[in-house]
């Protein structure tokens, strides 16, 4: 069987003095660009401000795939939709008001998704399923690019999968993904893929997507 599956860079791990140059080095063979939002509150790093990132969402050429890893997110979220965001994901541990949260992201038209930490069980938010377009389940800490993927996670991507059931709600994996370990991902479930030093550490990104993609796809 095979599967429709996503391969989304995230650029945190680019080089950030001539990001546009490396955004477009991918664009072509990449589905969406995973923009990872950070505010040095929720995570200890910090990336970029909303100006910057709206910019980022504008030149770029594919569709956008904000990952929100800020505190208090319920109205940046939204914010982030307005801004040309296809798809605004936002972490459960972030937000006062999930179901508001997830409204004011639909109401522009975007992909709403709800991310969990390592910590986070799904089984505490199976009830916003039915709400949501895509669940991301970190496989490292958020904060940082580089970091070892967490095999321990495919567990609650099986569990997401089997909770979601006939729903078409994606299933994405962020952290640690690479040749090494995408396929792991893949058959506990997840058919969305972020990878950032995989891709941008890579001589060749745009040939590495290439790779991401066949090893994803093919069963
Ligand atoms: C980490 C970010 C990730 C990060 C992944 O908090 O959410 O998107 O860029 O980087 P790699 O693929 O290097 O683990
Ligand atoms: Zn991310």
């Amino acid at each position: 069987m095979t599967s429709e599956v996503r391969i989304t860079p995230s650029i945190l791990n680019a080089d950030f003095s001539r990001l546009q140059d490396e955004i477009a080095k991918i664009s072509p063979v990449s589905d969406l660009l995973h923009l990872d939002i950070m505010d040095n509150i929720f995570v200890p790093n910090f990336t970029f401000d909303f100006q910057k990132a709206s910019e980022i969402i504008s030149y770029t050429e594919i569709p956008v795939d904000s990952h929100l890893m800020v505190a208090n997110v319920d109205t940046i979220a939204r914010e982030f939709a307005e801004a040309g965001s296809e798809s605004v994901t936002f972490h459960v541990e972030a937000a006062s008001d999930i179901t508001a949260t997830i409204k004011g992201i639909k109401s522009t038209g975007s992909r709403a998704s709800i991310a969990l930490k390592p910590g986070t069980r799904i089984e505490d938010y199976s009830d916003y399923l039915d709400q949501v377009d895509m669940v991301l389940i970190m496989t490292v800490e958020p904060g940082f690019g580089g970091q070892k993927f967490m095999a321990d996670m495919m567990e609650k991507v099986s569990t997401t999968k089997k909770l979601i059931g006939d729903r078409p709600i994606w299933i994405q994996v962020d952290g640690g993904i690479s040749m090494e370990t995408i396929e792991i991902a893949r058959d506990a479930g997840a058919d969305t893929f972020v990878a950032g030093s995989a891709v941008f550490k890579s001589p060749e990104p745009a040939e590495m997507v290439k790779k991401l993609r066949l090893l994803a796809g093919s069963r």
